[in-house]
């Protein structure tokens, strides 16, 4: 394969994001000046949006979701961006790590040297019905959405193919649940800010407050195999192996390397970028892989020269559980079928040797589908800069890794990060 390169170095000086959760009232463009404004903050040494050049965001469907179509050129006159010219950039789930992409492309072409790319989706308008008849449209609706397939339905597909060729459990999946939510309990910014025991002690608190049966839940596992407290979506993911319905967006600010220094001393290099696409689904000789991902990643770690035993953090698309195991064999951190082995012994908790997901994931951090991939880099940017708060990661946390799918894996891009 040919090793591709970018055609000058660019770096990553800014980034924000608004909170993810259910913010009723608040529109697209809300969320994305709230993500522009904290990226802006976030420039140490400062910078006139005037100098910005160009914008590209991700958004998979502002006109199903809000009826709202060409957001690009609202989000731009929103933050005072307009003449600058502004594109949609659509890929499913991974729109706006395509977006990012994009931006780098353009920056690397020499055509731009300071550019914005943002992630922005509004998913919580809708009922949950119309959410997965939308979310469906990511599918093929020849082939597949006519047969009864919802995003639900696909990766529990993905998981009882996983499960029957490699040994996993529900309980595996749980487990990634559980630590998702550990890590996304220490993040300010996540929809779900709550551990499981937290949740736990609420549905107790309440039960009591109402008079009704208080649950004896023995512990975590108890509360998540019972099946009123934790229902079968599609098995075997239950609502607590399910990214929820979110809104959100994320703004990050893209320069050429030979300006890096003049926004901050602390710049983020892009050094490896890439993507590749796939069949969907029904056509596809294995359910236990995504092919995207596995070309996206050897992209980018030619790109970097780098291997998956270098990268210290990685955020990976765990829009369902099995997702997260698939990615980490994927991404080259666990041998194919290792994956599920890695998550029940924990090792890719926190303080585990391979940490994913420190920010929560999409799984407790939530998933505004278009701005989930620009959200990953936003973690990137705050652990590898020693601004992760309490999830802080110890040691020299020098490169991280963000892995972004659209749809059922027919798009995977992949981005690798590093702090000089
Ligand atoms: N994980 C954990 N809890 C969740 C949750 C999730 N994913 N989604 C909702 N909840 C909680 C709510 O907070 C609420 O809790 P409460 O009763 O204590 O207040 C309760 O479950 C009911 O919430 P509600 O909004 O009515 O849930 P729902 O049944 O309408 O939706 C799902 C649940 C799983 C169907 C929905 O989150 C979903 O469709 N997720 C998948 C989204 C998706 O496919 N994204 C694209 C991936 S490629």
């Amino acid at each position: 394969m040919t090793v591709r390169r970018l055609g000058r170095g660019i770096a990553i000086v800014g980034a924000g994001m608004s909170r993810f959760g259910a913010f009723p009232g608040k529109a697209t463009r809300d969320l994305f000046v709230e993500a522009f404004q904290e990226m802006h903050a976030s420039v140490d040494k400062g910078i006139d949006p005037r100098d910005i050049e160009a914008i590209y965001i991700g958004n998979y469907s502002s006109d199903l979701f809000e009826g709202q179509g060409h957001t690009a050129p609202i989000m731009a006159d929103w933050v005072g961006l307009a003449p600058r010219p502004a594109t949609r950039v659509e890929d499913a789930c991974a729109s706006s790590g395509v977006a990012l992409r994009q931006g780098l492309i353009a920056v690397a072409s020499g055509l731009y040297n300071v550019v914005l790319v943002g992630g922005i989706e509004k998913m919580s308008d809708l009922p949950t019905e119309r959410v997965t008849d939308t979310l469906a449209t990511a599918g093929d609706v020849l082939y597949e959405i006519p047969a009864g397939f919802t995003f639900p339905g696909f990766y529990a597909a993905m998981a009882t193919a996983y499960m029957a060729r490699y040994g996993a459990t529900p309980e595996t999946f749980m487990r990634v649940g559980l630590k998702n939510h550990d890590n996304g309990a220490l993040n300010d910014k996540a929809q779900f800010g709550s551990t499981i025991r937290q949740v736990m002690d609420k549905k107790i608190a309440t039960a009591k407050a109402k008079g009704r049966p208080v649950p004896a839940w023995a512990d975590e596992m108890a509360f998540l195999h019972d099946d009123g407290a934790n229902p079968v979506i599609a098995w075997p993911m239950r609502l607590f192996d399910c990214s929820p319905i979110s809104d959100g967006a994320a703004a990050l600010l893209l320069v050429s390397e030979e300006l890096a220094k003049s926004f901050t001393d602390a710049p983020l290099y892009v050094v490896g970028s890439g993507q590749a696409s796939d069949v969907a689904l029904h056509d596809r000789a294995e359910l236990t892989t995504l092919r995207a991902a596995r070309l996206a990643a050897q992209q980018a770690y030619e790109m970097a020269g780098l291997s998956p035993a270098d990268i210290k953090v990685a955020e990976v698309h765990d829009c369902f559980t099995i997702a997260e195991v698939m990615a980490t064999e994927d991404l080259g951190f666990f041998a194919p079928g290792e994956g599920w082995k890695a998550a029940e012994e924990g090792q890719t908790a926190r303080t585990g040797p391979r940490p994913i997901n420190t920010s929560g994931g999409l799984k407790s951090k939530g998933h505004p589908v278009g701005a989930s991939g620009a959200g990953q880099v936003i973690e990137i940017w705050k652990q590898l800069r020693g601004a992760a708060g309490p999830r802080q990661m110890p040691g020299n946390v020098n490169l991280g890794l963000t892995h972004n799918v659209g749809g059922t894996g027919q798009t995977c891009v992949v981005h690798i990060f590093e702090r000089r």
